[in-house]
């Protein structure tokens, strides 16, 4: 990673695996430093550590730097919303994870927050990492007061009612009854698909895009969304990891619909290929300086997790 005297960030690696590990190395360290600064060492700030620190892709942070980066070679800018969309993702898994909701046990291949704590510490952590995100944002000084309040806003709005947890509530009702395709697209757009939207947006807005530009990252995150919804389904049924398939069992006892149940898995895996396609469409006009996210997409017509 380019870190110089003056604090600048690039993600100058030369392949997309090698900037995703570039990213994730910085996401991570920048979250640890915000939770060791923390006061107490007591059960909640291990539990913070653990609900933030042990394994995922970061997907979302990079998603913000990459798209940054299209528009500027300094991406330290938006580092700290990064960070913080990355902690109002986690704390959707961590509450995601509890009894009341999905009730899994693992979670990143690790004992989910409630069973390595109790329920009542990993409510505790998914609420204080939904307070946290917003402290970072507020108090980023990087930024312009204008660009934090938009950036504030439209997160706010992608993770609650009207996006995230709208469309968690969405799938749990959807349980008693059965869906059809455009409603399972409509559940997974606020589940999944509106924290990535946030994730394609944020770079955009920190960097003062041009409406044109606003508007292709916006549909480049829509059709990225479900590609990775679908591929998460085919996943449930092709993947072999001892998590995947007793997710799996728990969604076909809760009686979940999923694009692999409802349309079968030739034309889900073919329906996940030509979002793929359309997402890296819309990325034409930034050409080469777009081939980060040209590259991410495309990485999940074979991702494994
Ligand atoms: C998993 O998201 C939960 C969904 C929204 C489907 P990720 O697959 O990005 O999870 P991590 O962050 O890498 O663990
Ligand atoms: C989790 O969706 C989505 C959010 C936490 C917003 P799922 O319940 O389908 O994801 P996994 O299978 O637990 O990762
Ligand atoms: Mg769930
Ligand atoms: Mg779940
Ligand atoms: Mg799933």
């Amino acid at each position: 990673m380019a870190s110089d005297s003056k604090n600048t960030l690039h993600l100058s690696a030369s392949t997309l695996n090698e900037q995703l590990a570039q990213s994730q190395k910085i996401i991570e360290s920048r979250i640890a430093q915000i939770l060791s600064g923390q006061v107490q060492n007591n059960q909640l700030e291990d539990a913070l550590r653990y609900g933030a620190l042990e394994g995922g892709k970061r997907l979302r942070p990079f998603l913000i730097l990459a798209t940054t980066q299209l528009f500027t070679d300094d991406i330290s800018p938006a580092l700290d919303t990064a960070v913080a969309l990355e902690l109002i993702h986690c704390s959707s898994l961590i509450h995601d994870d509890l009894p009341a909701m999905d009730d899994d046990d693992l979670r990143r291949g690790q004992p989910t927050c409630h069973i390595k704590f109790d329920e009542a510490t990993a409510i505790l952590v998914g609420d204080a990492f939904l307070s946290l995100a917003f402290e970072i944002m507020s108090g980023d000084e990087k930024l312009p007061t204008a660009t934090r309040l938009k950036l504030i806003h439209a997160l706010t709005v992608a993770s609650g009612r009207y996006g995230m947890i709208g469309g968690q509530m969405d799938d749990i009702e959807g349980e008693k009854k059965s869906l059809t395709l455009d409603e399972i697209i409509s559940l997974q757009q606020k589940k999944t698909g509106a924290l990535f939207e946030y994730a394609c947006q944020a770079g955009a807005i920190i960097a003062g895009a041009t409406a044109p530009e606003l508007a292709a990252l916006k549909n480049y995150a829509e059709h990225f969304g479900l590609a990775f919804q679908i591929t998460d389904d085919i996943l449930d049924v092709t993947g072999t990891e001892a998590e995947v398939g007793k997710r799996l069992n728990k969604d076909e006892q809760a009686g979940k619909e999923t694009f692999v149940s409802l349309i079968g898995l030739e034309a889900a895996q073919q329906a996940a290929s030509d979002s793929i396609n359309a997402a890296k469409q819309q990325l034409a006009i930034f050409g080469d300086r777009a081939n980060m996210l040209k590259g991410l997409v495309e990485k999940l017509n074979n991702r494994k997790s």
